[in-house]
């Protein structure tokens, strides 16, 4: 049986590099793609972001692929926040699974690193945090306003997603977990991080557990990135630190992730957004939604798949078949062919 996606190009270069990954998928075969039109132009046609059934609708595949979501006529990004967050809100996708692994010497942005020194996973709690939207404005738009913005934290919560980056260095061999907080200033919220931390890693001691302060752990990342193997942290650090990994890969557009929930229908996007000013240019790098559908493929059960893939791109790669972002002079379409062409 074919597995089902849903595939959300979303807006701007979202649509551009989602249509890549798309052939890219269709290339490996066993899948039946189905489009879903929700974004910024269906938002404005019709005033909905997403319809009524939509998370539900989204639950009856087998996985999401989405683009990217932003665009500046929605200046409160209304549709973004219920597309994205409200997916992975709903669908209860703990899990923030960003990779972070250089494919080529040449897009190193560190002096005396190459690839071997930067390969390592970040997993980013996805369903707490500064993000829940807890919070609320008194005496708004006056010199008197007050904006408080709550972060939340769950027992629960921080054991899933601490769970899963244990579970998930043992699976793969991996000896070294770090947690990464701001315990030190934060004591409330992240005391339950060292406690939760603390007590799970003495259940694995096959694995070497260390904790770094978020602002410390900013520093070693461009200073000595192989250090690490796993990370994790909360919603808003890990959304911070994977935009050093998109660079540590040699840009944004190469980064990939899986917002998942072990078991259940999860949904897959490149790190970037839409990139306004490159949309419908045909210049935008296709690689990080490409990476994202090789995600989706290995969570899928299809492993040897998503080897493929990832395989095609790092050849690309290295012959230089790439947009411009990344030294090569290809178009997006263009790039995304030159993967194809590897896998067939
Ligand atoms: N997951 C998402 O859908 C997501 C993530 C981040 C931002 N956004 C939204 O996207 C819009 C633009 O946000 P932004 O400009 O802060 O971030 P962005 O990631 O869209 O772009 C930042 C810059 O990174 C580079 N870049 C990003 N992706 C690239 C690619 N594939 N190829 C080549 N270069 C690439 C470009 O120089 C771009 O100007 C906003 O509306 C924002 O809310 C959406």
């Amino acid at each position: 049986m074919n597995a089902r996606i849903a595939v959300i190009p979303g807006d701007g270069i979202g649509r551009e590099v989602v249509a890549q990954a798309g052939r890219v998928l269709q290339a490996v075969g066993g899948l039946a793609l189905e489009a879903l039109p929700w974004g910024a132009d269906h938002y404005l046609k019709t005033g909905i972001t997403i319809p009524a059934g939509g998370y539900d609708t989204l639950r009856s595949f087998d996985a999401i692929l989405v683009g990217a979501l932003g665009d500046p006529r929605v200046p409160d990004n209304r549709h973004a926040r219920d597309i994205l967050l409200g997916t992975r809100f709903e669908l209860d996708l703990y899990v923030n699974h960003r990779p972070v692994r250089l494919l080529d010497d040449r897009l190193c942005p560190l002096k005396n690193r190459s690839s071997r020194d930067i390969d390592f996973v970040v997993f980013r709690e996805n369903t707490e945090g500064l993000y829940v939207g807890a919070g609320g404005r008194m005496r708004p738009d006056t010199d008197e306003e007050i904006a408080i913005q709550e972060e939340v934290n769950t027992y629960r919560g921080v054991h899933r997603i601490v769970h899963y980056a244990f579970e998930f260095a043992r699976a793969r061999g991996l000896t070294k977990v770090c947690m990464a907080d701001k315990s030190n200033a934060m004591t409330h919220g992240h005391a339950l991080w060292q406690r939760v931390f603390k007590k799970m890693a003495s259940d694995y001691p096959d694995v070497q557990a260390t904790h770094l302060y978020i602002d410390a752990l900013a520093m070693f990342l461009v200073q000595s990135p192989d250090q690490f193997q796993v990370i994790v942290t909360n919603n808003l650090f890990g959304d911070i630190i994977t935009d050093i990994g998109g660079a540590l890969q040699g840009g944004l557009g190469m980064a990939a992730s899986g917002n998942i929930h072990p078991g259940r229908t999860s949904m897959f996007e490149p790190v970037h957004g839409s990139a306004p000013p490159l949309a419908g240019k045909n210049v935008a790098n296709p690689i990080g939604a490409i990476l994202s559908a090789a995600l989706m493929l290995e969570t899928l059960g299809r492993a040897e798949d998503a080897r493929r893939i990832e395989r095609a791109v790092e050849q690309a790669v290295h012959a230089g078949e790439t947009t411009r972002d990344i030294g090569g002079s290809l178009g997006t379409t263009e790039a995304g062919a030159a993967i194809v062409k590897r896998l067939r």
